[in-house]
Protein backbone atom coordinates (compact mmCIF):
# COMPACT_ATOMS: atom_id res chain seq x y z
CA UNK A 1 0.00 0.00 0.00
CA UNK A 2 1.07 3.27 -0.75
CA UNK A 3 0.66 6.33 1.21
CA UNK A 4 1.31 10.09 -0.11
CA UNK A 5 1.04 13.22 2.33
CA UNK A 6 0.78 16.99 0.83
CA UNK A 7 1.09 19.70 2.81
CA UNK A 8 0.48 23.48 1.76
CA UNK A 9 -2.55 25.52 0.24
CA UNK A 10 -5.18 23.65 -1.00
CA UNK A 11 -8.66 24.21 -2.95
CA UNK A 12 -11.15 22.06 -4.70
CA UNK A 13 -14.81 22.98 -6.03
CA UNK A 14 -17.82 20.97 -4.80
CA UNK A 15 -20.07 22.54 -6.19
CA UNK A 16 -20.38 25.05 -8.95
CA UNK A 17 -20.35 28.43 -7.96
CA UNK A 18 -23.24 29.89 -10.56
CA UNK A 19 -25.81 28.48 -8.30
CA UNK A 20 -24.92 30.29 -5.29
CA UNK A 21 -25.96 33.75 -4.53
CA UNK A 22 -22.50 35.95 -3.93
CA UNK A 23 -22.03 35.50 0.17
CA UNK A 24 -22.87 31.97 -0.27
CA UNK A 25 -20.00 31.04 -2.54
CA UNK A 26 -17.72 31.61 -0.12
CA UNK A 27 -19.23 29.09 2.78
CA UNK A 28 -20.81 26.60 -0.20
CA UNK A 29 -19.16 25.95 -3.05
CA UNK A 30 -15.58 25.36 -2.54
CA UNK A 31 -13.25 24.12 0.20
CA UNK A 32 -10.30 26.02 0.82
CA UNK A 33 -6.67 24.95 3.44
CA UNK A 34 -4.61 27.71 3.83
CA UNK A 35 -2.39 25.28 5.50
CA UNK A 36 -3.93 21.80 4.44
CA UNK A 37 -2.90 18.18 3.79
CA UNK A 38 -4.07 16.03 0.95
CA UNK A 39 -3.32 12.06 2.03
CA UNK A 40 -3.19 9.84 -0.62
CA UNK A 41 -3.51 5.94 -0.82
CA UNK A 42 -2.74 4.09 -3.87
CA UNK A 43 -3.10 7.18 -6.13
CA UNK A 44 -6.53 7.88 -4.50
CA UNK A 45 -7.52 10.76 -2.17
CA UNK A 46 -7.83 9.47 1.33
CA UNK A 47 -8.27 12.70 3.06
CA UNK A 48 -8.55 16.14 2.89
CA UNK A 49 -8.28 18.53 5.83
CA UNK A 50 -6.39 21.28 7.75
CA UNK A 51 -2.62 20.45 9.11
CA UNK A 52 -3.95 21.06 12.25
CA UNK A 53 -6.55 18.23 12.52
CA UNK A 54 -5.35 15.64 10.19
CA UNK A 55 -1.51 15.84 11.54
CA UNK A 56 -2.50 14.25 14.41
CA UNK A 57 -3.80 11.35 12.81
CA UNK A 58 -1.08 10.60 11.01
CA UNK A 59 2.06 8.15 11.69
CA UNK A 60 5.33 10.34 13.06
CA UNK A 61 7.51 8.44 10.96
CA UNK A 62 5.57 9.75 7.48
CA UNK A 63 7.13 11.55 4.65
CA UNK A 64 5.36 15.03 3.90
CA UNK A 65 5.94 16.97 0.60
CA UNK A 66 5.69 20.44 1.84
CA UNK A 67 4.26 23.19 -0.92
CA UNK A 68 5.32 26.50 -0.67
CA UNK A 69 4.12 29.93 -2.22
CA UNK A 70 1.81 28.13 -4.13
CA UNK A 71 -1.64 26.59 -4.36
CA UNK A 72 -2.73 22.96 -5.33
CA UNK A 73 -5.58 22.36 -7.03
CA UNK A 74 -6.95 19.30 -9.00
CA UNK A 75 -5.94 19.09 -12.47
CA UNK A 76 -7.24 21.01 -15.27
CA UNK A 77 -9.84 19.36 -17.94
CA UNK A 78 -9.56 20.22 -20.87
CA UNK A 79 -12.96 19.06 -22.66
CA UNK A 80 -12.17 20.10 -26.37
CA UNK A 81 -8.45 20.03 -28.57
CA UNK A 82 -7.23 18.03 -31.51
CA UNK A 83 -3.69 16.05 -31.00
CA UNK A 84 -2.85 16.15 -34.81
CA UNK A 85 -3.19 19.90 -34.99
CA UNK A 86 -0.53 20.67 -32.69
CA UNK A 87 1.72 21.68 -35.41
CA UNK A 88 -0.26 23.60 -36.99
CA UNK A 89 -1.65 25.72 -34.56
CA UNK A 90 -1.82 29.77 -34.85
CA UNK A 91 -1.95 29.33 -39.17
CA UNK A 92 -2.86 32.71 -40.05
CA UNK A 93 -6.12 34.83 -41.36
CA UNK A 94 -8.49 32.39 -41.94
CA UNK A 95 -12.26 31.69 -40.41
CA UNK A 96 -13.18 28.23 -40.05
CA UNK A 97 -14.03 26.84 -43.12
CA UNK A 98 -11.48 28.00 -44.84
CA UNK A 99 -8.89 26.69 -42.10
CA UNK A 100 -9.92 23.47 -42.24
CA UNK A 101 -8.98 23.18 -45.99
CA UNK A 102 -5.76 25.28 -46.15
CA UNK A 103 -4.51 24.24 -43.35
CA UNK A 104 -6.12 21.47 -40.54
CA UNK A 105 -6.81 18.50 -43.55
CA UNK A 106 -3.30 18.96 -45.36
CA UNK A 107 -1.80 18.06 -41.57
CA UNK A 108 -3.95 15.87 -40.52
CA UNK A 109 -3.37 13.79 -43.46
CA UNK A 110 0.24 12.60 -42.16
CA UNK A 111 -1.34 10.64 -38.72
CA UNK A 112 -1.67 7.78 -41.51
CA UNK A 113 1.74 6.79 -40.74
CA UNK A 114 1.81 5.78 -36.77
CA UNK A 115 5.12 6.51 -36.29
CA UNK A 116 4.49 9.98 -36.89
CA UNK A 117 1.79 9.91 -34.72
CA UNK A 118 3.43 8.39 -31.88
CA UNK A 119 6.27 11.28 -32.10
CA UNK A 120 3.28 13.85 -32.16
CA UNK A 121 1.41 11.81 -29.15
CA UNK A 122 4.57 12.16 -27.10
CA UNK A 123 4.94 16.17 -27.43
CA UNK A 124 0.94 16.38 -27.14
CA UNK A 125 0.62 14.87 -23.65
CA UNK A 126 3.55 16.59 -22.62
CA UNK A 127 2.65 19.59 -23.81
CA UNK A 128 -0.70 18.60 -21.41
CA UNK A 129 1.27 17.96 -18.57
CA UNK A 130 3.58 20.88 -18.69
CA UNK A 131 0.20 23.15 -18.74
CA UNK A 132 -1.19 21.00 -15.35
CA UNK A 133 -3.75 19.41 -17.93
CA UNK A 134 -4.48 15.56 -16.87
CA UNK A 135 -7.35 14.42 -18.60
CA UNK A 136 -8.75 15.55 -21.78
CA UNK A 137 -11.41 14.74 -24.37
CA UNK A 138 -9.15 13.92 -27.84
CA UNK A 139 -9.76 14.36 -31.23
CA UNK A 140 -7.72 12.05 -33.19
CA UNK A 141 -7.42 12.34 -37.03
CA UNK A 142 -9.73 9.72 -39.87
CA UNK A 143 -7.33 7.38 -39.15
CA UNK A 144 -7.01 4.23 -36.79
CA UNK A 145 -3.83 4.25 -36.15
CA UNK A 146 -3.73 7.87 -34.82
CA UNK A 147 -5.69 7.18 -32.37
CA UNK A 148 -3.73 3.58 -31.28
CA UNK A 149 -0.80 5.63 -30.90
CA UNK A 150 -2.53 8.11 -28.80
CA UNK A 151 -3.61 5.64 -26.81
CA UNK A 152 -0.42 3.85 -26.26
CA UNK A 153 1.12 6.74 -25.39
CA UNK A 154 -1.27 7.82 -22.89
CA UNK A 155 -1.54 4.38 -21.01
CA UNK A 156 2.51 4.50 -21.01
CA UNK A 157 1.96 7.84 -18.77
CA UNK A 158 -0.97 6.14 -16.69
CA UNK A 159 -3.29 9.86 -17.96
CA UNK A 160 -7.60 9.63 -17.83
CA UNK A 161 -7.79 10.25 -21.56
CA UNK A 162 -10.97 10.14 -23.86
CA UNK A 163 -10.35 10.08 -27.73
CA UNK A 164 -12.07 8.81 -30.49
CA UNK A 165 -11.21 8.39 -34.22
CA UNK A 166 -12.44 10.93 -36.84
CA UNK A 167 -15.73 10.00 -38.79
CA UNK A 168 -15.92 11.79 -42.03
CA UNK A 169 -16.92 10.63 -45.51
CA UNK A 170 -18.73 13.58 -47.29
CA UNK A 171 -17.46 17.02 -47.91
CA UNK A 172 -13.42 16.35 -47.59
CA UNK A 173 -10.52 15.75 -49.45
CA UNK A 174 -9.92 11.71 -50.54
CA UNK A 175 -7.08 11.59 -48.64
CA UNK A 176 -9.13 12.10 -45.67
CA UNK A 177 -12.07 10.53 -45.65
CA UNK A 178 -13.65 6.57 -44.28
CA UNK A 179 -16.96 5.59 -45.67
CA UNK A 180 -19.92 4.83 -43.27
CA UNK A 181 -19.15 1.43 -43.18
CA UNK A 182 -15.74 2.02 -42.49
CA UNK A 183 -15.89 4.51 -39.88
CA UNK A 184 -18.12 1.80 -37.97
CA UNK A 185 -15.61 -0.89 -37.78
CA UNK A 186 -12.82 0.68 -37.21
CA UNK A 187 -14.37 2.91 -34.62
CA UNK A 188 -16.25 -1.04 -32.93
CA UNK A 189 -12.55 -2.43 -33.30
CA UNK A 190 -10.81 0.80 -31.23
CA UNK A 191 -13.81 0.71 -28.90
CA UNK A 192 -13.20 -3.07 -27.58
CA UNK A 193 -9.20 -2.39 -27.95
CA UNK A 194 -9.32 0.38 -26.04
CA UNK A 195 -12.20 1.75 -23.86
CA UNK A 196 -11.67 0.96 -20.73
CA UNK A 197 -8.31 0.22 -20.63
CA UNK A 198 -5.89 1.79 -17.56
CA UNK A 199 -7.85 5.56 -17.36
CA UNK A 200 -8.60 5.16 -20.86
CA UNK A 201 -12.31 5.62 -22.43
CA UNK A 202 -13.53 6.17 -26.16
CA UNK A 203 -15.52 8.85 -27.68
CA UNK A 204 -17.74 8.32 -31.24
CA UNK A 205 -16.08 11.10 -33.18
CA UNK A 206 -18.12 12.77 -36.29
CA UNK A 207 -16.15 15.56 -37.27
CA UNK A 208 -19.22 18.10 -37.57
CA UNK A 209 -22.55 17.98 -39.34
CA UNK A 210 -21.15 18.81 -43.16
CA UNK A 211 -18.77 15.62 -42.95
CA UNK A 212 -20.33 13.14 -42.43
CA UNK A 213 -23.66 11.49 -44.13
CA UNK A 214 -26.91 10.63 -42.71
CA UNK A 215 -25.81 6.42 -43.05
CA UNK A 216 -22.62 7.53 -41.25
CA UNK A 217 -24.47 9.24 -38.20
CA UNK A 218 -27.12 6.54 -37.62
CA UNK A 219 -23.44 4.60 -37.98
CA UNK A 220 -22.41 6.55 -34.51
CA UNK A 221 -25.83 6.09 -33.11
CA UNK A 222 -25.21 2.51 -33.27
CA UNK A 223 -22.02 2.57 -32.13
CA UNK A 224 -23.24 4.61 -28.61
CA UNK A 225 -26.12 1.99 -28.44
CA UNK A 226 -23.88 -0.88 -28.70
CA UNK A 227 -21.32 0.33 -26.24
CA UNK A 228 -22.94 1.88 -23.33
CA UNK A 229 -20.51 4.23 -21.63
CA UNK A 230 -18.71 5.13 -24.95
CA UNK A 231 -18.63 8.70 -25.36
CA UNK A 232 -20.12 11.35 -28.40
CA UNK A 233 -17.59 14.35 -29.41
CA UNK A 234 -18.17 16.55 -32.32
CA UNK A 235 -18.57 20.37 -33.30
CA UNK A 236 -21.74 22.23 -33.14
CA UNK A 237 -23.01 25.79 -34.41
CA UNK A 238 -19.25 27.16 -34.28
CA UNK A 239 -19.75 29.65 -37.27
CA UNK A 240 -22.73 31.41 -39.29
CA UNK A 241 -21.16 29.92 -42.55
CA UNK A 242 -21.42 26.42 -41.44
CA UNK A 243 -24.99 26.74 -39.95
CA UNK A 244 -25.92 28.36 -43.51
CA UNK A 245 -24.13 25.03 -44.82
CA UNK A 246 -25.70 22.81 -41.96
CA UNK A 247 -29.20 24.04 -42.83
CA UNK A 248 -28.86 23.63 -47.07
CA UNK A 249 -27.68 19.60 -45.86
CA UNK A 250 -30.75 19.03 -43.82
CA UNK A 251 -33.53 21.27 -45.02
CA UNK A 252 -35.74 18.87 -42.96
CA UNK A 253 -34.04 19.48 -39.65
CA UNK A 254 -35.16 22.44 -37.56
CA UNK A 255 -32.01 23.21 -36.52
CA UNK A 256 -28.49 22.25 -36.43
CA UNK A 257 -28.12 20.01 -33.13
CA UNK A 258 -31.81 18.48 -34.54
CA UNK A 259 -29.05 16.80 -37.34
CA UNK A 260 -27.85 14.87 -34.36
CA UNK A 261 -30.80 14.59 -32.51
CA UNK A 262 -32.52 12.83 -35.14
CA UNK A 263 -29.52 9.65 -34.77
CA UNK A 264 -30.39 10.12 -31.17
CA UNK A 265 -27.13 11.55 -30.44
CA UNK A 266 -27.39 13.29 -27.58
CA UNK A 267 -26.83 12.41 -24.25
CA UNK A 268 -24.97 12.29 -20.46
CA UNK A 269 -21.99 11.29 -22.68
CA UNK A 270 -21.91 13.69 -25.26
CA UNK A 271 -19.93 17.00 -25.51
CA UNK A 272 -20.59 19.52 -27.97
CA UNK A 273 -17.57 21.77 -28.73
CA UNK A 274 -18.42 25.69 -29.33
CA UNK A 275 -22.23 25.95 -29.25
CA UNK A 276 -21.79 29.69 -30.52
CA UNK A 277 -25.17 30.58 -31.99
CA UNK A 278 -27.40 28.47 -30.46
CA UNK A 279 -31.28 29.10 -30.67
CA UNK A 280 -33.71 28.61 -27.34
CA UNK A 281 -34.72 25.09 -28.53
CA UNK A 282 -31.25 23.90 -29.28
CA UNK A 283 -30.18 24.81 -25.15
CA UNK A 284 -33.27 23.21 -24.27
CA UNK A 285 -32.26 20.00 -26.02
CA UNK A 286 -29.50 19.69 -24.67
CA UNK A 287 -29.83 20.53 -21.08
CA UNK A 288 -32.71 18.01 -21.05
CA UNK A 289 -30.71 15.16 -22.60
CA UNK A 290 -27.83 16.20 -20.52
CA UNK A 291 -25.40 16.81 -22.76
CA UNK A 292 -22.56 19.22 -22.25
CA UNK A 293 -21.08 22.25 -24.07
CA UNK A 294 -17.33 22.94 -24.58
CA UNK A 295 -16.63 26.35 -23.96
CA UNK A 296 -13.47 27.03 -26.75
CA UNK A 297 -12.85 31.41 -25.93
CA UNK A 298 -9.20 31.06 -27.34
CA UNK A 299 -10.67 29.13 -30.41
CA UNK A 300 -13.73 31.21 -30.67
CA UNK A 301 -11.68 34.25 -30.96
CA UNK A 302 -9.00 33.57 -33.20
CA UNK A 303 -11.47 31.87 -35.97
CA UNK A 304 -13.43 35.33 -35.13
CA UNK A 305 -16.18 32.16 -34.59
CA UNK A 306 -18.41 34.56 -32.16
CA UNK A 307 -18.61 34.99 -28.01
CA UNK A 308 -20.20 31.96 -26.15
CA UNK A 309 -22.83 32.85 -24.13
CA UNK A 310 -21.92 31.54 -20.78
CA UNK A 311 -24.96 33.05 -19.28
CA UNK A 312 -27.34 30.89 -21.35
CA UNK A 313 -25.97 28.12 -20.82
CA UNK A 314 -25.93 28.33 -16.84
CA UNK A 315 -29.59 29.89 -17.16
CA UNK A 316 -30.68 26.40 -18.90
CA UNK A 317 -28.45 24.34 -16.62
CA UNK A 318 -26.05 22.89 -19.40
CA UNK A 319 -23.31 21.18 -18.26
CA UNK A 320 -19.82 23.35 -19.55
CA UNK A 321 -16.61 22.31 -19.48
CA UNK A 322 -13.05 24.46 -21.49
CA UNK A 323 -11.82 23.48 -24.09
CA UNK A 324 -8.54 24.82 -25.69
CA UNK A 325 -9.83 23.29 -29.06
CA UNK A 326 -6.11 23.76 -30.34
CA UNK A 327 -4.76 23.94 -32.88
CA UNK A 328 -7.58 26.75 -33.47
CA UNK A 329 -7.00 27.66 -30.05
CA UNK A 330 -3.77 29.48 -29.53
CA UNK A 331 -2.48 28.07 -26.51
CA UNK A 332 -2.30 24.97 -24.55
CA UNK A 333 -2.66 26.61 -21.28
CA UNK A 334 -6.26 26.44 -19.45
CA UNK A 335 -5.01 29.52 -17.55
CA UNK A 336 -5.03 31.45 -20.74
CA UNK A 337 -7.82 30.08 -22.06
CA UNK A 338 -9.34 31.59 -18.65
CA UNK A 339 -8.18 34.75 -19.66
CA UNK A 340 -9.92 34.73 -22.97
CA UNK A 341 -12.80 33.23 -21.35
CA UNK A 342 -13.11 36.08 -18.82
CA UNK A 343 -12.13 38.79 -21.67
CA UNK A 344 -15.14 37.55 -23.87
CA UNK A 345 -18.10 37.92 -21.29
CA UNK A 346 -16.78 41.38 -20.71
CA UNK A 347 -17.18 41.74 -24.57
CA UNK A 348 -20.73 41.02 -23.74
CA UNK A 349 -21.05 42.93 -21.10
CA UNK A 350 -20.89 39.62 -18.07
CA UNK A 351 -18.65 38.78 -15.78
CA UNK A 352 -16.74 35.66 -15.28
CA UNK A 353 -15.76 35.53 -11.33
CA UNK A 354 -12.55 33.47 -10.64
CA UNK A 355 -14.28 31.32 -8.42
CA UNK A 356 -16.69 30.18 -11.60
CA UNK A 357 -13.11 29.75 -13.82
CA UNK A 358 -11.50 27.81 -11.37
CA UNK A 359 -14.52 25.46 -10.87
CA UNK A 360 -15.19 25.52 -14.89
CA UNK A 361 -11.39 24.39 -15.33
CA UNK A 362 -11.54 21.48 -12.55
CA UNK A 363 -14.66 20.04 -11.32
CA UNK A 364 -17.37 21.45 -14.40
CA UNK A 365 -15.24 20.19 -16.60
CA UNK A 366 -15.44 17.09 -14.70
CA UNK A 367 -19.06 16.96 -14.74
CA UNK A 368 -18.49 17.69 -18.13
CA UNK A 369 -17.42 14.68 -18.85
CA UNK A 370 -19.43 12.42 -16.73
CA UNK A 371 -16.17 12.20 -14.64
CA UNK A 372 -17.30 13.52 -11.11
CA UNK A 373 -16.12 11.55 -8.30
CA UNK A 374 -13.82 10.07 -10.24
CA UNK A 375 -11.66 13.27 -11.13
CA UNK A 376 -12.24 16.97 -10.75
CA UNK A 377 -11.77 17.53 -7.12
CA UNK A 378 -10.34 15.95 -4.03
CA UNK A 379 -13.65 14.03 -2.61
CA UNK A 380 -12.52 10.85 -0.85
CA UNK A 381 -11.97 8.07 -3.59
CA UNK A 382 -10.90 10.46 -6.83
CA UNK A 383 -7.97 9.85 -8.57
CA UNK A 384 -5.21 11.80 -7.25
CA UNK A 385 -4.43 13.98 -10.52
CA UNK A 386 -3.44 17.55 -9.34
CA UNK A 387 -1.46 20.53 -9.64
CA UNK A 388 0.74 23.02 -8.14
CA UNK A 389 0.50 26.68 -9.33
CA UNK A 390 3.24 28.79 -8.59
CA UNK A 391 1.76 32.55 -7.12
CA UNK A 392 5.77 33.57 -8.30
CA UNK A 393 6.16 32.23 -11.70
CA UNK A 394 7.04 35.46 -12.80
CA UNK A 395 8.36 38.85 -11.79
CA UNK A 396 5.17 40.84 -12.78
CA UNK A 397 3.62 37.57 -11.18
CA UNK A 398 5.37 38.24 -7.61
CA UNK A 399 5.03 41.84 -7.72
CA UNK A 400 0.89 41.32 -8.12
CA UNK A 401 0.40 38.66 -5.75
CA UNK A 402 1.82 40.61 -2.90
CA UNK A 403 -1.21 43.25 -3.64
CA UNK A 404 -3.85 40.60 -3.71
CA UNK A 405 -5.33 40.27 -0.29
CA UNK A 406 -8.50 37.98 -0.80
CA UNK A 407 -8.32 33.96 -2.49
CA UNK A 408 -10.47 35.44 -4.74
CA UNK A 409 -7.98 38.36 -6.08
CA UNK A 410 -5.23 35.49 -5.81
CA UNK A 411 -6.98 33.25 -8.65
CA UNK A 412 -7.71 35.96 -10.77
CA UNK A 413 -3.91 37.07 -10.68
CA UNK A 414 -3.30 33.86 -11.65
CA UNK A 415 -5.58 32.98 -14.69
CA UNK A 416 -5.15 36.50 -15.63
CA UNK A 417 -1.47 36.42 -15.39
CA UNK A 418 -0.73 32.65 -15.81
CA UNK A 419 0.51 30.16 -18.44
CA UNK A 420 2.16 27.08 -18.61
CA UNK A 421 4.93 29.15 -15.88
CA UNK A 422 2.40 29.22 -13.24
CA UNK A 423 2.65 25.44 -13.07
CA UNK A 424 5.17 24.44 -10.94
CA UNK A 425 4.26 20.47 -11.05
CA UNK A 426 1.52 18.43 -12.20
CA UNK A 427 1.07 14.94 -10.37
CA UNK A 428 -0.81 11.95 -11.41
CA UNK A 429 -2.19 9.45 -9.23
CA UNK A 430 -0.06 10.91 -6.32
CA UNK A 431 3.16 10.39 -8.85
CA UNK A 432 5.24 13.50 -9.76
CA UNK A 433 5.08 13.35 -13.75
CA UNK A 434 6.04 16.76 -14.87
CA UNK A 435 8.05 19.85 -13.14
CA UNK A 436 8.31 23.39 -14.98
N1 LIG B 1 -15.29 21.99 -37.12
C1 LIG B 1 -15.02 20.87 -37.83
N2 LIG B 1 -13.73 20.50 -37.67
C2 LIG B 1 -13.18 21.40 -36.85
C3 LIG B 1 -11.87 21.56 -36.33
O1 LIG B 1 -10.95 20.78 -36.57
N3 LIG B 1 -11.67 22.63 -35.49
C4 LIG B 1 -12.68 23.51 -35.19
N4 LIG B 1 -12.42 24.53 -34.38
N5 LIG B 1 -13.90 23.38 -35.69
C5 LIG B 1 -14.16 22.34 -36.51
ZN1 LIG C 1 -12.47 21.59 -32.43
Amino acid sequence: MSMKVFRGEILHFIEDPALNSQEEIEQTSHQYFEDGILLIENGKVKQLGSAELLLEQLDDDIEITHIENGLIVPGFIDTHIHYPQTEMIGSYGEQLLQWLENYTFPVEKQFSDKNYALKVSEFFLNQLLTNGTTTALVFGSVHPESVEAFFETALNKNLRMIAGKVMMDINAPDYLTDTAQSSYDESKTLIEKWHGKGRLQYAVTPRFAPTSSNEQLSFAGKLLKEHPGVYLHTHLSENLKEIEWVKSLHPDCENYLDVYNKHQLLSERSVFAHGIHLCDKEYRALSESGSALAFCPSSNMFLGSGLFKLDLAQQHQIKVGLGTDVGAGTSFSILETLKDAYKTQQLRGKKLDSFQSFYLATLGGARALDLEGTVGNFKSGCEADFIVLDYHATDLMKMRIKQCRTLSEKLFSLMILGDDRAIRSTYIQGELAKIN
